[in-house]
């Protein structure tokens, strides 16, 4: 650790990050060029897809990828699409952006991700979609979710800004659905400040997706290398679809295409460090729910989840806190002032028991054995079991 401070995420440049964002303030080129490019290709292939299609974030990835299914299939506005009732508030809000409307299915008490079990209930002869989002770096069920998929002639959409290179029984996150969606911001595991990657194996979702990023531009001018087309010249200025100025830079690519041979390293760091913080705290089973990895699944652990069983979060929030460890609350999103008024109080029993009761704190590859030892203590501590 730089800091005392225990903190959520962790962002250091290497060698290779100077070389990478030197190379481009060198070149001149800033917009989406030859790193970008590469990015799309290096992360699209190790989460086992084919396109890769870089965006300014997490959201405007999802955001594509529903516009893009959407203007494809030719859904309606007002159709459904299925999302969990805990997730980080993007993933129901690119629902609405879409004018779709979302239907919150309630998670799994031990995984925290959508229950399979309850989403047949809800689908209607409108639903289209289901967006399982993979929480806090575990996959959803999505050989459960998959199933319900193609018995009702449903896409999905994997929200995967928490999660990169897990897997599902053997297959990668971002390849388990149609489409695919990462995040690149702040304390996420690969992180450059700001970006999003849309990744899947259909050609058709890749080019709609990179042209809705760039204002719904004819597919035939994406960047400005595509201008030496011949049939680029009258085209350039064509739009096909009402797109977004979603655009990234060459920047954040380095930043990014810095870190991505170290990824897997930093996934194993984080889940040694998530074992060990739960092998320090398995006395405590009674007071706290640990993070609960399923039989099929690895986990890539961007934040190590806790629901108190008995007591008060806040009490222990403010413990940790005063002890340098930052807290967060567990992603409430049907308590939200903008969502209350769509959701039914007492539907969803588990979520409204993560909202009282569940916080995260970090377990990333920054931190150490001994740090996550003082985490370990400072909550023994609290509950008098040092
Ligand atoms: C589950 C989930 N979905 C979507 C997003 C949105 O990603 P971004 O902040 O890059 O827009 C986040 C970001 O925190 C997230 O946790």
């Amino acid at each position: 650790m730089n800091s005392n401070r225990i903190g959520l995420g962790d962002f250091r440049a290497n060698d290779k990050t100077y070389r990478l964002v030197n190379s481009v303030l060198d070149s001149g080129r800033i917009s989406y060029g030859p790193l970008s490019r590469q990015l799309e290709e290096e992360f699209s292939f190790l989460h086992s897809c084919e396109y890769g299609v870089l965006s300014n974030s997490g959201t405007s990835s999802l955001q594509v990828a529903l516009q893009a299914m959407k203007e494809i299939h030719r859904w309606e506005d007002g159709d459904e699409v299925i999302v969990p009732a805990v997730t980080f508030v993007a993933t129901a809000n690119i629902v609405l952006h879409n004018r779709m409307k979302p239907v919150f299915v309630d998670v799994d008490r031990d995984t925290y991700n959508i229950d399979p079990r309850q989403i047949d209930a809800a689908v209607t002869g409108r639903t289209r979609a289901i967006i399982p989002v993979h929480l806090f770096g575990q996959p959803a069920n999505m050989t459960y979710i998959s199933s319900i998929a193609h018995s009702r002639g449903l896409k999905t959409i994997e929200d995967s800004c928490e999660c990169v290179l897990a897997t599902h029984f053997m297959d990668t996150v971002g390849s388990l659905g149609d489409i695919g969606c990462f995040s690149f911001y702040m304390a996420h595991i690969l992180t450059a400040g700001v970006g999003g990657i849309a990744t899947c194996n259909d050609p058709k979702y890749a080019s709609k997706m990179r042209s809705l990023v760039n204002h719904g531009r004819d597919g035939i001018y994406i960047s400005i290398d595509d201008g030496k087309k011949e049939e680029a010249m009258s085209r350039r200025f064509r739009f096909e679809s009402v797109g977004h100025s979603f655009r990234i830079t060459e920047l954040e690519a380095a930043l990014a295409l810095a870190q991505i041979e170290d990824l897997a390293y930093m996934v194993a760091r984080r889940q040694e460090n998530a074992e060990f913080l739960s092998n320090h705290l398995v006395m405590l089973e009674d007071e706290i729910q640990l993070p609960y990895t399923e039989s099929g699944n690895s986990h890539s652990f961007m934040m190590y989840p806790i629901v108190m069983k008995n007591g008060n979060k806040w009490d222990l929030c403010r413990h940790l806190e005063d002890s340098g460890i930052e807290t967060r609350e567990m992603l409430p999103l049907i308590n939200q002032p903008v969502y209350m008024d769509m959701i039914d109080t007492g539907k969803f029993p588990v979520a409204e028991w993560i909202n009282r009761n569940g916080f995260y704190i970090g377990c990333h590859q920054g931190l150490t054995f001994d740090d996550m030892y003082k985490v370990a203590e400072v909550i023994l501590d609290y509950f008098g079991a040092l």
